[in-house]
């Protein structure tokens, strides 16, 4: 007997348009608690938190809503002076995830000066392993999503040769499997979101000649279901932030068009919250920042008008990449 999939039904009554206006008001009001935009987000989740909203509004050309002077200053005090890492949060452990955020959100408003930037640089080179893992701080959890947020971070600062690149493909390579997909580490799962993070890590350091570009290409597909949504493994629901890191892997290994993209548009319009704003992983559930970003890259990689182009493999709108002259690999 076949086993059911898991999925969602899309009933008639969600929302089928794009619901801008809703959005943008739904971003700047998250973090206003105590009228300070960083205030609402959760201690720990802080500085990427405030990527995920900025980006967001970036994407719909409203950044200016933000206070950029008071969202610079906090990111300054989240640099470790001893480390040169960036934390989530003031008087955190800095975190390699934050650090790239921060990078990404100075980048976006082209102040890249307003840290220390060469303690940074010195920081991502002090969490690689000799087997050329990364670990995500200094207890030492070895992920793939670290190399990808250790050659990301580098690649924007102009200084990839601060660690072992060919030690870290190697490293990428060894958690690849039989279906072409990536998990967090050697013989692990594939796992959609990690496969965005090796493609990425790929895409940067120019060696997506290991893929094997169709049969990964095949399972990415797999993951769309009768609803239109991706899911992140097979077996689990759809969920929004699924279509980002499906079809930016797509985007990167140049098979987009390998999905249905007007039941995903659907799927993904589907998940706004008609009344606050923003989008949540599934419709009808609770709307948040970063459900709100994925959902609005993954309509710009589908070529929604209204919203900027952004880049698949840095998640950040591509005049940013463009103005730094960065060329990441993506494949024809
Ligand atoms: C799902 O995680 C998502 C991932 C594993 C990808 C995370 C990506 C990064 C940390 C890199 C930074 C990203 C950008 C866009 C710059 P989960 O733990 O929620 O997985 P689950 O859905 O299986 O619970
Ligand atoms: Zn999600």
């Amino acid at each position: 007997m076949a086993v059911p999939l898991k999925d969602i039904e899309i009933k008639e009554e969600y929302p089928k348009t794009l619901l801008l206006e809703k959005h943008i008001k739904f971003i700047k009001q998250y973090g206003q608690s105590e009228n300070d935009f960083e205030y609402g987000m959760t201690d720990y989740l802080r500085v990427s938190g405030m990527y995920w909203g900025l980006t967001a509004l970036e994407l719909v050309d409203k950044l200016d809503s933000l206070p950029k002077e008071e969202v610079i200053g906090f990111i300054q005090k989240c640099q470790d002076p001893e480390t040169g890492g960036i934390s989530a949060c003031i008087d955190h452990d800095p975190h390699l995830l934050h650090t790239l955020s921060a990078v990404q959100i100075l980048c976006i408003y082209n102040r890249i000066d307003a840290i220390d930037v060469e303690g940074v640089i010195k920081y991502v080179a002090s969490l690689q392993l000799p087997d050329g893992s990364f670990t995500g701080d200094k207890w030492g959890e070895v992920d793939t999503r670290f190399s990808f947020c250790a050659v990301a971070t580098l690649s924007l600062l102009k200084r990839l040769n601060a660690i072992n690149v060919d030690k870290a493909v190697e490293f990428v390579k060894s958690c690849m499997n039989f279906d072409g997909g990536f998990g967090s580490r050697p013989k692990s799962e594939s796992h959609a979101g990690l496969i965005y993070c090796c493609l990425g890590f790929l895409s940067v350091t120019g060696r997506l000649d290991i893929v094997e570009q169709d049969t990964l290409a095949w399972w990415l597909c797999e993951r769309q279901l009768s609803s239109g949504g991706l899911n992140g493994r097979p077996e689990k629901l759809p969920d929004v932030c699924y279509s980002w890191w499906v079809l930016s892997s797509l985007s990167i290994i140049g098979r987009l068009h390998w999905i249905s993209s007007e039941t995903l548009k659907r799927f993904i319009l589907a998940c706004q919250d008609t009344e606050s704003g923003g989008f949540a992983d599934r419709p009808g559930d609770i709307p948040d920042p970063f459900h709100t970003l994925f959902g609005l890259a993954a309509l710009s990689l589908l070529g929604f008008g209204d919203i900027k182009q952004v880049n698949p493999t840095y998640c950040m709108p591509q005049y940013v990449i463009d103005r730094l002259q960065l060329k990441p690999q993506v494949l024809k």
